[in-house]
């Protein structure tokens, strides 16, 4: 399972992390109701025409996540599974208002999550840090208040995201959010150019200041855009096998991943929501070295571009590098 050169895990979501047998496990302990018979009929669903209809999936069996507890478990079956796969720092995901709108409190995702990342080092070897993001297929206002309340909180995150459905949903809307979030000091990132267009990409860097791009693929649609990128070295957050099971690309064969550094972008590999898509960090590096025929030296400079790209402080780079 494991996959030299250790990673930087930058581009993944904790409730992408919920593995068939965890949604049973917590439904079983919650005694929440779930519409599949069993793991294999869950397991069965997991087929998608695009990311509409995989968010409909996430969204539906997050429902079995009740608890701190249960936030902390997910959140530690993830770590270990991460660090055995080679993962040493991560950036961790998570979606609030998915939770708050079934009516679970903050403050029991943050606790949960934050529990187990406080101890990640110890507990796990890796080193980990947090970052909200906001649904842009839900009010741009809602984004804000959620902000607010963490801030109030003084929830140790340190960026904000933007994710959920692209289409339609234009960074810009997010404006006031990702402004509030950069008064605070709070470093930005955002999905964009996954299934939306390149421009997406420009107002994700433009309107909304973000200093990473997840996902980035159609950012090759815009050459002008392309130079940018690679004028500025604007990381671009790489997620092979989402991009296929959400059929953003046909094959990993397809994959632009080649067109990418070929015209000389800071590209990193991630997973995105590795129990939905197939792979972790390590299955997704796997994929593309045999697909690319990659050798070790290409390998590691996609590892170094992973840490070159986090948010990680000076002192646990120097040690990772
Ligand atoms: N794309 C956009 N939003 C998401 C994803 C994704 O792959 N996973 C969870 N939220
Ligand atoms: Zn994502």
């Amino acid at each position: 399972m494991r996959f030299d050169p250790p990673a930087a895990e930058l581009h993944i979501h904790i409730e992408g992390t919920l593995e068939p047998e965890l949604v049973c496990t917590l439904a079983e302990r919650n005694g929440t109701e779930l519409p599949y018979r069993d793991i294999d009929d869950l397991r069965s669903r997991y087929e998608f025409d695009d990311l509409q209809s995989f968010l409909d999936l996430y969204y539906a069996t997050m429902q079995v996540l009740q608890t701190e507890q249960d936030f902390a478990d997910m959140t530690a079956a993830y770590l270990e599974r991460a660090a055995a796969g080679g993962v040493r720092h991560v950036e961790l995901f998570f979606d609030p208002q998915a939770h708050l709108v079934r009516g679970v409190e903050l403050k029991t995702v943050v606790d949960g999550i934050s529990s187990v990342l406080a101890e990640s080092r110890e507990r796990f070897g890796v080193s980990s840090s947090l970052i909200v993001c906001f649904l842009r297929d839900r009010d741009p206002a809602e984004a804000v208040t959620v902000l607010k309340d963490l801030l109030e909180m003084e929830a140790p995150i340190i960026g904000v995201g933007l994710d959920s459905a692209e289409r339609d949903y234009p960074p810009q809307l997010f404006q006031e959010a990702f402004e509030l979030a950069a008064r605070h000091g709070l470093r930005r990132v955002a999905h964009a150019g996954e299934e939306g267009p390149a421009e997406y990409v420009w107002q994700a860097l433009d309107v909304l200041g973000a200093e990473r791009i997840d996902h980035g693929v159609r950012s090759l649609e815009d050459p002008e855009l392309v130079s940018r990128l690679a004028e500025e070295q604007v990381p671009l957050t790489v997620c092979p096998l989402s991009n296929v099971r959400l059929k953003g690309v046909p094959s990993i064969a397809e994959h632009p991943l080649p067109e990418l550094l070929e015209a000389g972008l800071l590209v990193s590999i991630h997973s995105d929501d590795p129990a939905y898509f197939g792979g972790y960090v390590d299955d997704n590096f796997r994929a593309i070295a045999e697909q690319f025929s990659l050798d070790a030296e290409d390998l590691a400079q996609l590892a170094k571009n992973s840490f070159t790209s986090s948010f990680i402080d000076q002192r646990r780079r120097q040690e990772l590098l």
